[in-house]
């Protein structure tokens, strides 16, 4: 065979040029179509997709999740001068409830209601669901707002007030799904706060603190550290809003870790620090039952030891003492 010949045979084997136009046009059918598509879809829903990763860097981006919901009551809250919140941090409450839907949900720290008419309103589409509030103070202002401007959410509403939440919990009773805490801000506020609750959370329950950063962003008087020592000391995934801040968010959810039993201990030594006022005796002796109920004999330990140190500091040192509501 010469030359030319064998060439003949070995190329009339090979695809004929159009036939390779037709196969290059299918490849980028089959395998470009799809992924521009796929990149689109990306493009469009980035939001949303970036919402859901973070998550699993134990932060979302909530403040702007389903805030359809909550534009509903927006303009009425604010023309009435009922919230205590900023703009984000209401987006953000509402947007927490909305992702996780829970039905028996806990607020302590009510004052005009501005909060509790946010979790209402998230709460109003959701079958069986009930909202239980608490004020340590009992005077007309607490809870107003929800009354006499949004009485329709009130349905799902229950509010105790003039106590602490010790007193309460056995009315409210166990299997929390959520929390929201906005009290006293000053040591030991929300630690106890977070203790009196805590044997009746759901396991994975979620708790959102407000007020997390103010000891480093209310600039003159840098005392509320208590919502900061909590937050910060919770075992469980931090979930913070959207934004370039991090340490300086000034509200913040947490979705607990499984059993929490085993972190009983470390929560009671957060009591260690200087507290800021001293609770009334009646509210001690409160605390000092519940606590003898629900936890063991070194957390009791712990909080008495907190207690003795505390009372002697703030007696011999009045003027260091900030708070003045508790105190007898
Ligand atoms: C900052 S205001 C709450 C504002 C409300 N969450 C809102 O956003 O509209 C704090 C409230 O906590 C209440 N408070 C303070 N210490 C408390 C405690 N230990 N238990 C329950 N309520 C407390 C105060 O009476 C006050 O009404």
């Amino acid at each position: 065979m010469n030359n030319q010949k064998i060439l003949e045979k070995n190329t009339s084997n090979l695809p004929k040029p159009s036939t390779i136009k037709l196969k290059n046009k299918l490849i980028k059918k089959i395998i470009l179509i799809p992924i521009i598509s796929v990149l689109l879809l990306l493009l469009v829903y980035h939001e949303k997709i970036k919402t859901f990763s973070l998550f699993k860097k134990e932060k979302i981006y909530l403040d702007q999740y389903e805030t359809n919901i909550f534009y509903q009551i927006k303009q009425k809250l604010i023309e009435n001068h009922c919230s205590d919140m900023w703009a984000n941090q209401r987006e953000f409450l509402n947007g927490v409830i909305r992702k996780f839907l829970p039905k028996k949900i806990l607020e302590i720290g009510v004052n005009r209601g501005g909060s509790s008419i946010i979790i209402l309103n998230a709460i109003k589409d959701i079958k069986n669901s009930k909202l239980f509030s608490i004020d340590l103070f009992s005077d007309k202002i607490i809870g107003k707002c929800v009354k006499e401007y949004f009485p329709e959410l009130s349905k799902k509403w229950q509010l105790f007030t003039g106590n602490i939440a010790s007193e309460f919990m056995e009315k409210i009773g166990k299997n929390i799904d959520l929390v929201f805490i906005d009290s006293g801000h000053w040591e030991p506020g929300e630690i106890l706060d977070f203790l009196m609750i805590l044997p009746f959370l759901k396991e994975n329950a979620i708790i959102i603190f407000h007020d997390i950063a103010n000891q480093i962003t209310v600039s003159k008087v840098r005392d509320e550290w208590a919502p900061y020592i909590i937050f910060n000391g919770i075992r469980g995934k931090k979930i913070l809003p959207s934004g370039n801040k991090i340490l300086t968010h000034d509200i913040g959810a947490i979705i607990l870790e499984n059993n929490q039993k085993k972190y009983y201990h470390d929560y009671f030594r957060l009591l260690g620090g200087q507290w800021q006022y001293f609770p009334k005796e009646i509210y001690i002796n409160s605390l000092k039952k519940h606590f003898k109920k629900y936890y063991d004999k070194e957390c009791l330990f712990m909080f008495n030891e907190a207690v003795v140190f505390n009372r002697e500091f703030v007696k011999n040192n009045p003027k260091k003492a900030f708070y003045k509501i508790n105190s007898d």
